[in-house]
């Protein structure tokens, strides 16, 4: 098993981050090691730099996320944790793949379609091709399981559709890439913003009330709990009964995710009560679940020293994984490399 998932470091990590894929990855750091295989995890600050941003603001959010990272669990003495930049097979195996992506599969991306907006024109270059980088990531080191949230599952069924491609044109009946499966959590595989439940939480809403920041202290996660949009039906006893519902179902779904539960065992508590009852004990739990973390969190974005001693060991262990993979797709093209 090889795992392999990345996120991007534009700012502070999010509750959606953390339940659709960051508390997998930490889950996996055991289970796959348990089983003899490898966890990766990285900073994507190439795929960051596809939309406008401002320099030194991403060389400190790329250290702040590494410390985000280590606050939640992750280890990089069991885990390799590095930053693309570090490693520029991520940047070489984009261009060779670049030969394999088809113009009419990144048209077809969501994630391209709603970024680019009306403004294809005036979109960059590496906006369309995010999605090739991407797939670059999880090919180079022959991920065989990819924790993300719903989200991302069209950019990795990309990433298979260009490793089969690519094996069928060039890998002459070998396999050069391994095709990755997702892993999307039941429970939170996407988290809604608290102010539109047809939204999901997200780094870009403008309003910081949309999202809970894991850098929220308590008296600010409960103000935005209480705040969070809602409707004025007391909650339902059944699942069921959350359809057309979308608020209620995000806050409910994020305490079963937090509680480790069901939807189902959450409204057997409170089915029948109103927001009135269930957001304090959703603020609590919230608190509850993320003061650890913020706690951690606080202390190693101080160091500064540490968290690039992380990230240059952990690029060298990458660069090591990902160099036979590499040679292999430049000699499958027939490249001449001396
Ligand atoms: P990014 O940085 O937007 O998000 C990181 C991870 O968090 C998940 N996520 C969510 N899950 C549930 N609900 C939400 N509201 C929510 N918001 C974010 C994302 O699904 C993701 O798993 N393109 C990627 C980063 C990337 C990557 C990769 C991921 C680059 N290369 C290779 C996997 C493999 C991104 O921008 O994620």
């Amino acid at each position: 098993m090889r795992v392999v998932s990345g996120i991007q470091p534009t700012g502070n990590l999010h509750l959606g981050n953390y339940l659709g894929a960051i508390r997998n990855w930490v889950r996996m750091q055991d289970d796959v090691a348990a089983k003899g295989g490898q966890c990766l995890y990285f900073l994507a600050d190439l795929h960051a730099i596809s939309q406008p941003h401002v320099p030194a603001e991403l060389a400190s959010n790329t250290r702040e996320m590494v410390a985000a990272l280590v606050a939640c669990g992750i280890d990089p003495n069991r885990s390799v944790l590095f930053n693309q930049a570090q490693v520029s097979e991520h940047a070489q195996l984009q261009w060779l793949l670049n030969g394999t992506a088809r113009m009419g599969w990144l048209n077809r991306m969501t994630q391209w379609k709603d970024k680019a907006g009306k403004n294809r024109e005036g979109a960059s270059v590496a906006l369309f091709t995010y999605p090739v980088l991407q797939a670059a990531d999880v090919l180079l080191y022959q991920a065989t399981h990819v924790p993300v949230g719903e989200d991302q599952k069209q950019h990795l069924e990309l990433a298979r559709d260009i490793a089969q491609k690519f094996n069928n044109d060039f890998g002459a009946g070998a396999e050069v890439f391994t095709l990755p499966e997702p892993i999307i959590p039941a429970e939170a595989a996407r988290i809604m913003s608290l102010r539109d439940g047809s939204a999901k939480m997200s780094k870009s809403d403008p309003s910081d009330m949309s999202r809970i920041n894991l850098t929220d202290d308590a008296d600010t996660i409960m103000t935005k709990v209480k705040k969070a949009r809602t409707d004025p039906e007391p909650l339902p006893g059944e699942v069921a009964g959350l359809a057309g519902r979308p608020e209620a179902a995000n806050l409910v779904g994020i305490y079963a995710a937090l509680a480790g539960t069901s939807q189902a065992a959450v409204l057997a508590e409170f089915g029948g009560k109103g927001f009135g009852a269930f957001k304090p004990a959703l603020g609590e739990l919230l608190v509850e679940s993320l003061a650890p973390i913020n706690a951690r969190f606080v202390e190693l974005r101080q160091d500064r020293p540490a968290l690039d001693t992380i990230l240059h060991q952990g690029a060298a262990k990458a660069r090591a994984l990902a160099g036979p993979t590499l040679d292999r797709a430049y000699a499958a093209l027939g490249l001449v490399r001396g």
